[in-house]
């Protein structure tokens, strides 16, 4: 629903549906579910069929990776699965307590059956001469997998996404970039202090994340509400990233009641 002159809400583009969970919990569930079905339906597809996931970092998947570990343990087979995430700090060491590629890890490799080889996370321990050559490759294994399908996204407090702050093209594809004071201070916690932060990044671009068949964004709490306002119903412009998800052809937004609560009813 975007707001008409009039502040009547209007539908959302079409192809976009807005899921709005009473919980975050709740909110969860139904992504988890919704990647289960993807998983299950390339799986039976034929012999050999592979679901290629874009996966995501932050609090906001921690509960889909619970119940998604939930699910494998009732069953659900990942070994049909291969996964691109979307981006990592760099500079920093792959174990560091907190690197993306730790965190995914203890979230979700090490509790469901990916094949160790068909986990993909940008590596934030290349040398500086080395990242533009990683990113290369990075784009072109998600070619080879023949794309990703499904591409799970939270969105920053400022509206990246990825770690594509406002004003990142587009277009853009796999590259490192330099992370904003807002997302420093917002990652902090992680680091002990905001200084420790890494400076940069390696991301997927937006044109990389918008090449994927479809989006599901999530977005908990009140103090996503605000930005998820101005993604659904501002204007479509580099300054807020999440806006031009509204220029993809396939995007379930899931809110939870708080992330969804400066939206009209
Ligand atoms: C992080 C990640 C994003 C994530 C966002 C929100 O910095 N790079 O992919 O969506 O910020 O984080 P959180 O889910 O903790 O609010």
């Amino acid at each position: 629903m975007r707001e008409s002159p009039k502040g009547r809400p209007t539908p959302l583009p079409s192809g976009h549906r807005l899921h709005r969970r009473a919980t975050a919990h709740a909110a969860a569930v139904f992504v988890a579910e919704h990647i289960a079905r993807v998983i299950e339906h390339h799986a039976g597809l034929r012999a050999g069929g592979r679901a290629v996931l874009g996966l995501a970092t932050g609090k906001t998947p921690i509960g889909v990776y619970d119940e998604l570990a939930r699910l494998h343990e009732g069953g659900l087979s990942f070994a049909n699965v291969e996964t691109f995430n979307l981006d990592e700090y760099w500079p920093i060491a792959l174990d560091h307590p907190a690197s993306f590629h730790r965190f995914m890890h203890e979230q979700l490799f090490d509790r469901v059956d990916i094949p160790r080889g068909m986990r993909h996370v940008p590596n934030g321990s290349v040398p500086e001469g080395a990242i533009e050559r990683h990113a290369a490759d990075y784009e072109a294994s998600i070619t080879r997998a023949g794309g990703v399908q499904l591409q799970l996204l939270g969105i920053g407090g400022n509206g990246h996404i990825g770690f594509n702050e406002p004003g990142s093209p587009r277009s853009g594809r796999t590259r490192r970039v330099t992370l904003a004071a807002q997302t420093r201070a917002d990652n902090a916690g992680a680091f002990g202090d905001q200084d420790a932060v890494p400076t940069h990044a390696i991301t997927m671009g937006i044109g990389t994340i918008l090449d994927a068949r479809a989006i599901v964004v999530l977005a908990i709490g009140k103090r996503k509400a605000d930005i998820v306002r101005a993604a659904l119903l501002g204007p479509i412009t580099e300054d807020v990233p999440a806006s031009l998800l509204r220029t993809h052809r396939a995007v379930h937004w899931v809110l939870d009641a708080d992330a969804a609560s400066a939206l009209p009813q």
